[in-house]
């Protein structure tokens, strides 16, 4: 749905900050995020994750859209210890479009 992913793309100005998308991003504050919808958590080999993300990586998590829709809710709720800084998205369509447009980054 191409108007979810242009919705999705302006979300993801609250994570730019932090994270990169496409052919040049490179890890910063955060991982970069190609490739990560429906793949195991903590993939990056050059990002340092913290410790409760390894170990909920550890523990099988994969960003399917459920586990996704769980983290950016509420990051520190879901991952306990986890060093992502950010409050969360209040709303669930706002969650489904910003999933929708790391969807298009492999
Ligand atoms: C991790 C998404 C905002 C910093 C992650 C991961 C996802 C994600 C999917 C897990 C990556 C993986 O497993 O490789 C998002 C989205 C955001 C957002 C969609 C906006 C809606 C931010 C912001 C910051 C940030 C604003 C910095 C202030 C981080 C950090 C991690 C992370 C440091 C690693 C967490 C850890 O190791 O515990 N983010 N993020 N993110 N993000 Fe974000």
């Amino acid at each position: 749905d191409p108007e979810l992913v242009a919705a999705g793309e302006n979300v993801f100005k609250k994570c730019k900050a932090c994270h990169k998308v496409g052919e040049d991003a490179k890890n910063g504050t955060g991982p970069l995020l190609n490739g990560v919808v429906g793949h195991p958590a903590a993939q990056n080999a050059d990002f340092k994750y913290s410790n409760g993300m390894k170990d909920a990586a550890a523990g099988g998590l994969v960003w399917d859209h459920e586990a996704l829709t769980g983290y950016l809710t509420k990051p520190r709720d879901y991952i306990k210890g986890t060093k992502m800084s950010f409050a969360g998205l209040k709303k669930q369509d706002d969650i489904d479009a910003v999933i929708a447009y790391l969807s298009t980054f492999d």
